[in-house]
């Protein structure tokens, strides 16, 4: 099999022609930003969503973006040229390779870019059908969650604990109370009303958890943004976990006990067919990258 394509510094590239230098402040610290694009058939969800919120990222770390909007989505589209079908866009962005390690910012360096497409996996039938399984954990990340930063090295730990659990998710609470996931943002369900975490430095602002939003209000359910405590995700009629991969999903058991019936509630059924209903107009209406 050929090696896929990538996209590297403006080309296009067999992956495995792609080298970074090992001075690169992406692999010598981190140093850098990412998005993840869900792609259905050639058409990109949200991509001007995700590639505004890279910005903010960038504007948040001071790294330079090499790229307006209209070029990053140029960019995804020639990519996808080589990827038909489902698809994941992974896109990142460093600060570059200096000639030295040092931790002051330098000025005036060139940002490295790296894109790559692997088949997105969506949620099984069985998972959307049954649910999953969370554990929680101390949310021991740092103070700028809202950044959507390389450096996830807590994150990785975090989503660790549930691997070993044998379970989808690690739910986070810091200070007694909910943050997010180590991968996805989580809403709870209490007497049919919806709540997730408001939207500052705790979590990442989820491009599906704003869509989340949207399709509540227009659906008619009922969704508040406000705080939410370790009791109301543990008293929770439903628990959910939302990202650009996993959409929606019903969490049926939390560190091994059920939440509320132990399947998947009514209001996330809504939800869920109301997300599958939106995939399915917007691929209508924009069948290309958008
Ligand atoms: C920590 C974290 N929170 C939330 C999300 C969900 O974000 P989105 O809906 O934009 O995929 C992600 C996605 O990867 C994430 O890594």
């Amino acid at each position: 099999m050929s090696e896929p394509i990538a996209h590297f510094n403006g080309k296009l590239l067999p992956l495995d022609e792609i080298g970074i230098s090992p001075l690169d402040r992406g692999f010598i610290f981190g140093d850098g930003v990412y998005e993840v694009i869900p792609v259905y058939d050639g058409t990109a969800l949200h991509a001007r969503e995700h590639f505004e919120r890279l910005q903010r990222s960038m504007d948040a770390i001071q790294l330079r973006n090499p790229h307006t909007v209209d070029d990053w989505i140029a960019c995804t589209q020639a990519l996808l040229a080589h990827h038909p079908g489902n698809q994941s866009v992974y896109i990142q962005v460093t600060r570059g390779a200096p000639k030295k390690r040092d931790h002051v910012i330098p000025k005036d360096l060139q940002p490295t870019v790296f894109m790559m497409c692997y088949p997105l996996s969506s949620p099984s039938r069985e998972a959307v059908e049954n649910g999953v399984a969370c554990v929680t954990s101390p949310d021991f990340r740092w103070e700028k969650c809202h950044i959507k930063s390389t450096s996830l090295l807590g994150n990785v730990l975090a989503r660790q604990i549930s691997a070993d659990a044998g379970a989808t998710e690690t739910i986070l609470l810091r200070n007694g109370m909910l943050t997010e996931a180590s991968a996805s943002n989580v809403f709870v369900v209490k007497d049919g009303v919806v709540a997730a975490p408001p939207r500052d430095n705790h979590i990442l602002l989820g491009i599906t958890y704003d869509l989340l939003a949207r399709l509540a209000a227009d659906g008619a359910l009922k969704l508040e943004i406000r705080p939410v405590s370790e009791a109301q995700l543990r008293n929770a009629d439903e628990v959910w976990l939302s990202s650009s991969t996993k959409e929606v999903l019903a969490v049926t058991t939390l560190d091994g006990k059920p939440v509320g019936t132990g399947k998947p509630g009514p209001v996330f059924r809504r939800m869920h067919s109301l997300y599958q209903d939106y995939k399915s107009k917007l691929r209508k209406a924009r069948p290309v990258a958008a």
